[in-house]
């Protein structure tokens, strides 16, 4: 008897202890007043260019990390006179250590990291028949495996300060995905999936994640080409290149990079951000369009078919 009635003590007070710790959690941990700290990644050029350049310029505390930081000259020249204070640091997304050692010094300089943006991001064109599993590999551990190894160095601290927003910069690619670039479409939507697999289970924390999907972003964007029809006849060609047409023929589709820049900071402005973002427009109407017709393809393609 007595057993049992240290037995149901016990049961009841580790609950009570444990609401108890749940209700800090949430509400008992101030919101942080200070200029929030923004880790980037993929600053040299693109949309974590000006996106770092932005938020500096709006007075945040940024981390605008990239590969070679010899890159970061222009980004500190661009925001002379900003509000903020800007911090060049070296991360490639591919190499754990790098990451682990800029999250080390930024969490022993600022105490914090308030959002993550994962905008490192490798293009890949090509059919899945016409990439080889090495390239296939590179994108999925850039795009994927890359914003994962941020996440996972990431979300011990702002689980610990109870406040965290985590960006991720996919592609409508990854939810209308258009012949030709078939690996880089499903490593965004790998992004997508394990984001909104986590969007719940951080609510707890007070951690936001959200995923942006610009179309086609003005300027030059070096992309890596399918190897294994190199030197050969490829029987997707008529594909891709009706496909290249019909991106050409959307009209608004290709923004500047300065337009998701001022989206991401809408997002960390944002008191309850959605979970996925489209970039303008015409990109809203082709979310639209691919779930309306129930995930066929916006082109025909019938007579492309090649049987060569
Ligand atoms: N451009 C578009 O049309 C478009 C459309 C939809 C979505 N997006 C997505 O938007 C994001 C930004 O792309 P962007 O348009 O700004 O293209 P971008 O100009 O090609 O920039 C890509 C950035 O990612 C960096 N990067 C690549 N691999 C990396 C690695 N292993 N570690 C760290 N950084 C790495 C590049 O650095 P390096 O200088 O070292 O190569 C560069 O700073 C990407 O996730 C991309 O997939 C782009």
């Amino acid at each position: 008897m007595l057993k049992h009635y240290f037995l149901i003590f016990f049961v009841f007070t580790t609950l009570q202890l444990r609401g108890e710790s749940e209700i800090k959690m949430k509400d008992i941990v101030p919101e942080y007043s200070g200029n929030k700290v923004v880790l980037l990644t993929g600053c040299s050029r693109g949309i974590g260019f000006v996106t770092a350049l932005k938020l500096v310029q709006e007075g945040y505390t940024v981390y605008a990390t990239m590969r070679n930081t010899e890159s970061g000259k222009y980004l500190i020249d661009a925001a002379e006179n900003a509000k903020g204070k800007l911090y060049i640091r070296h991360i490639d997304v591919t190499n754990e250590d790098s990451i682990q050692a800029t999250i080390e010094d930024i969490l022993s300089r600022e105490g914090r990291i308030d959002v993550l943006v994962n905008n490192a991001g490798w293009g890949l064109k090509g059919t899945a028949e016409g990439v080889s599993i090495d390239q296939a590999q590179k994108v999925f551990d850039t795009n994927f495996f890359g914003m994962l190894r941020l996440i996972q160095a990431t979300l011990p601290s702002m689980r610990q300060q109870a406040y965290g927003r985590i960006i991720n910069i996919s592609s409508l690619a990854a939810i209308a995905p258009l012949p030709g670039w078939d690996i880089y479409a499903a490593s965004k939507q790998a992004v997508e999936t394990l984001s909104e697999a986590m969007l719940h289970s951080l609510e707890g924390w007070n951690i936001n994640i959200s995923v942006i999907e610009p179309g086609p972003i003005t300027g030059q964007h070096p992309q890596e080409i399918g190897t294994r029809f190199l030197g050969k006849k490829n029987p997707y060609a008529g594909i891709l290149e009706a496909s290249k047409k019909w991106i050409e023929n959307q009209s608004g589709i290709t923004q500047p990079a300065e337009e998701v820049a001022e989206l991401i900071q809408t997002i960390i402005e944002t008191e309850a951000p959605k979970f996925r973002y489209q970039t303008n427009a015409t990109g809203k109407k082709m979310a639209d369009q691919y779930f309306r017709y129930n995930h066929t393809s916006v082109l025909d393609l019938n007579s492309y078919i090649s049987t060569e």
